[in-house]
């Protein structure tokens, strides 16, 4: 018989999938690292069942305990997934920024859902980790995972996903591209990468709204980074401990609408239905694109799975609600030559100082 004991036992060995059709511009060859292949559809469940087997070990997780956890989404579903498959409890807080399927998924894995504001600061009361601490503090016998400061998150990455990536290119990776948020899937295993081979580039992506880069850059945690933006998943606005800042070798922002249109061009170009933070990570590999050689391995790190962004980026109604169909072409931010529509304003307002006045004159004339 071959089976698995439950699917506890299908988490992790995802898939490293050539992406030859979206890549075609770039001159290095690009693998996607697909992680929706996880039965809970995203990476999550990797550091989901790490943090909870290893709060087990320590006596930390007891038998009938609750776990609670401030999460966008996905830890939450993965947690709830193995709370119901161990018997705990599961409470999960969310921001009201979460998509609608979202919380339906979470739900449908028995957990409570706390929907808290998203604009709240984080430590404000009403904010989805504060609301989470409260709780952890008024249930008997519950444990918080803290998936930010909690160091399993990105041990679960360092003993999975880095040496899967390693194994599958045959060690030839070169660059690694990876969303920040907890920094759990960035940190974990770009330290496992970086020890196999200290050459290997750690490219991290970060969303316009989010405190990451800069601080990455200046070691100054400025609020005035923070706005409200649309990728979910991406980006903070607090420090995690789980970003290992000194494995990041560059930290590159990405726009809403760029990473809605990469996203929309991984599922129509190589049948990848893949979520937004995947779509911001392309885009961040476009970005990065001038300095890759043809000799190079690009691994891009896709977090979860795009049903559940059908009533967002794969909705036409809210993309145009957002201005993202109104020239379909991601916008080339990164680099100093400009668009075809900018390259035609520039030699318009180019001859119109030019020539302007003497075309005044002759009209008068
Ligand atoms: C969809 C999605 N993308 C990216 C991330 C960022 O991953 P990490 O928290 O490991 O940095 C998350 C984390 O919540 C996520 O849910």
């Amino acid at each position: 018989m071959q089976y698995q004991e439950s699917v506890l036992a299908t988490i992790g060995n995802t898939p490293l999938i050539k992406l030859s059709r979206i890549g075609k511009p770039i001159s290095a060859t690009v693998f996607g690292k697909v992680e929706c292949y996880n039965p809970g559809q995203s990476a999550k469940d990797r550091i989901a069942l790490h943090m909870v087997e290893q709060a087990e070990k320590r006596g930390e997780l007891k038998p009938g305990a609750t776990i609670v956890e401030a999460t966008s989404g996905n830890t939450g579903y993965s947690l709830a997934m193995i709370a119901s498959l161990k018997g705990y409890g599961c409470v999960l807080t969310v921001t009201s920024k979460a998509s609608q399927e979202k919380l339906a998924l979470l739900r449908s894995m028995g957990a409570e859902v706390v929907v808290c504001p998203a604009d709240a600061e984080p430590d404000d009361p009403q904010s989805y980790y504060q609301k989470a601490l409260q709780l952890s503090k008024e249930i008997p016998n519950a444990f918080y995972i803290k998936q930010n400061f909690n160091m399993d998150n990105s041990g679960a990455h360092y003993h999975t996903t880095g040496p899967e990536i390693w194994e599958q290119t045959g060690g030839k990776i070169t660059h690694y591209v990876c969303c920040a948020g907890t920094g759990g899937t960035l940190s974990g295993t770009a330290q496992y990468l970086k020890e196999k081979n200290p050459n290997i580039k750690i490219i991290a992506v970060d969303a316009y709204g989010s405190v990451l880069a800069k601080y990455w850059q200046t070691g100054v945690f400025d609020k005035s980074e923070i706005y409200s933006y649309k990728i979910e998943g991406l980006g903070k606005t607090i420090i995690p401990d789980n970003v290992n800042f000194d494995v990041i070798d560059e930290f590159v922002k990405v726009t809403d609408k760029n990473s809605a249109l990469r996203t929309r061009e991984l599922a129509l170009k190589e049948g990848l239905l893949v979520g937004y933070s995947s779509g911001a990570a392309m885009e961040c590999v476009f970005k990065i694109r001038r300095q890759l050689r043809p000799q190079d391995v690009v691994v891009v790190l896709f977090p979860d799975h795009g049903t559940r962004y059908l009533g967002k980026v794969y909705n036409d109604e809210w993309m145009k609600q957002h201005g993202f169909l109104d020239d379909e072409l991601p916008e080339d931010v990164s680099s100093n030559e400009p668009s075809y529509r900018k390259q035609i304003k520039r030699i318009y307002q180019a001859y119109k100082r030019k020539y302007g006045k003497y075309l005044k004159q002759t009209l008068k004339i």
